[in-house]
């Protein structure tokens, strides 16, 4: 898992220096584990650093994926960026136009960089050019774009490089860099690449946004186990990768975040304070002692609804005849959090076999939450997997985010909850989530 790579490297006898301070630094804030970035690789000699950024990168746990225009292979090999990307590497068009490789590589980037970029790919991205397959992807894509210039100073300084930068800027790309200093030919002055520290320093704060900025979020993930007697337990699939991607996301949008966890082999993600559990007993009193000051409760976790009325306190001999256990309801915590007089704003998850829209509808109004989070739970979707698609409902609306990884489906999650959060508060000026909002400094 990318993500493991990160905290495994920090233990790496020999690791470089700057490697180490950005992983250091990072460990508050590294955005970038399970990103997709696209790294666009054009023909200059810092190329060679960017074999070192694609190591960095896949270090802080994002997916990375490199695109050589054809100038690019004439300083670095597809083999180096295939072995540390463990991706395929696109080099230009296939044979098979009809691919459509450039429409998929840009609906697959979350963000692309092009590092180098050269003066050439500069001015050929300031024109909306799409004759390589880097120019396409760029021009094919809605993901942000950023470029990290390289060349030589002269023609750093030239009018129509400054003129193409300007062009870039304006409509929203963000250029990193040039740094100053000695190049390659000889001549010293601005125009050399940025460390490839510096720019996954940059490209980890551009996934960081203020949507929750200085609010407190309480997210329950994975399962929770109920005894029938001390080596047997009742429980459920739910690995937790759904609740720990939205704790991640709400911490990208700048809130404090606690996760109360059912067992799981996840680990805590960077930033998160995280309290472990195993029955619904104890998820139900870790949340509610999160609820004084909390402003947003998301209930991800796959809570039983029974539990054995009576465990047993010896494990339990195996008998021929068949057996019955007694089960008792246990409290919902979803909606004792709904029920509490100064409550957060509550957005519950659903997991259905079908009808998604009428029972999570059901499931929102009897629980008394704003939002309720639906999942198809089924064919490679809702527990366990990767993958998820979620239907989110609320009063008088709905909305579905489609099939995609669970960590962007989260971070889309958190952008409609955000859009929520925000209408309630106008619509009831000086109720609770209003006050809320200014209380936490972000
Ligand atoms: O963990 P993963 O493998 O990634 O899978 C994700 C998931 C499928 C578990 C997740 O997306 C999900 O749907 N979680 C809720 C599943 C569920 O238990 O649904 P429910 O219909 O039983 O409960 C509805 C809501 O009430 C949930 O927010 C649940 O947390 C809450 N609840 C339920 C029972 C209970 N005793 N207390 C609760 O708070």
């Amino acid at each position: 898992m990318p993500g493991q790579l990160f905290d495994n490297a920090l233990n790496q006898p020999g690791m470089p220096f700057p490697l180490l301070k950005v992983l250091v630094h990072s460990r508050a804030m590294n955005f970038l584990r399970g990103k997709r970035i696209l790294l666009g690789v054009s023909g200059g000699i810092a190329a060679y650093k960017s074999a070192e950024l694609v190591r960095q990168l896949r270090v802080a746990g994002a997916f990375v994926r490199v695109v050589m225009t054809p100038a690019a292979s004439e300083f670095i090999t597809a083999r180096t960026f295939q072995a540390l990307s463990g991706e395929r590497v696109w080099c230009d068009w296939s044979d098979d136009r009809t691919a459509m490789e450039h429409i998929e590589l840009a609906r697959w980037a979350e963000t692309i960089l092009v590092a180098p970029a050269t003066a050439d790919t500069l001015a050929r991205l300031a024109q909306g050019r799409a004759d390589d397959l880097l120019a396409a992807v760029c021009l094919a894509s809605n993901a942000p774009l950023a470029v990290a210039p390289a060349m030589n100073q002269a023609m750093w300084r030239h009018a129509a490089t400054q003129h193409n930068v300007l062009v870039m800027q304006q409509r929203g790309v963000s250029v990193l860099g040039p740094a100053s200093g000695a190049q390659a030919c000889g001549e010293t002055g601005p125009g050399r690449m940025l460390e490839p520290v510096e720019l996954v320093e940059h490209l980890s704060a551009s996934f960081a946004n203020g949507l929750l900025a200085g609010l407190k979020v309480v997210v329950s993930a994975g399962p929770t186990r109920e005894p029938l007697d001390p080596v047997r337990f009742f429980s459920n699939r739910s690995s937790g990768k759904m609740g720990y991607a939205v704790a991640r996301a709400a911490r990208e949008a700048g809130a404090l975040v606690d996760l109360v966890s059912g067992p799981v082999v996840l680990e805590s993600p960077a930033g998160v304070d995280c309290v472990r559990v195993e029955t619904a007993a104890e998820m139900h009193r870790e949340v509610m002692a999160r609820m004084a000051d909390c402003d947003l409760y998301i209930g991800a976790a796959a809570v039983a609804d029974y539990r054995p009325l009576s465990p047993a306190g010896d494990k339990i001999k195996k008998q021929e005849q068949t057996r019955s256990v007694e089960l008792e309801p246990v409290p919902d915590i979803l909606a004792a959090v709904a029920a509490l007089e100064q409550r957060p704003l509550c957005v519950g998850f659903a997991a259905e076999t079908g009808r998604l829209e009428e029972y999570a509808q059901k499931k929102r109004i009897q629980k008394g939450v704003e939002m309720i989070a639906a999942n198809r739970v089924g064919k490679g979707l809702g527990f366990e997997t990767d993958d998820n698609e979620l239907l989110l409902v609320w009063d008088g609306g709905s909305c579905l985010l489609e099939r995609d990884h669970k960590p962007i489906l989260a971070r889309r999650l958190i952008e409609q909850i955000a859009a929520l959060y925000a209408r309630l508060a106008k619509s009831k000026s000086g109720s609770k989530p209003v006050e809320h909002h200014a209380k936490h400094s972000a």
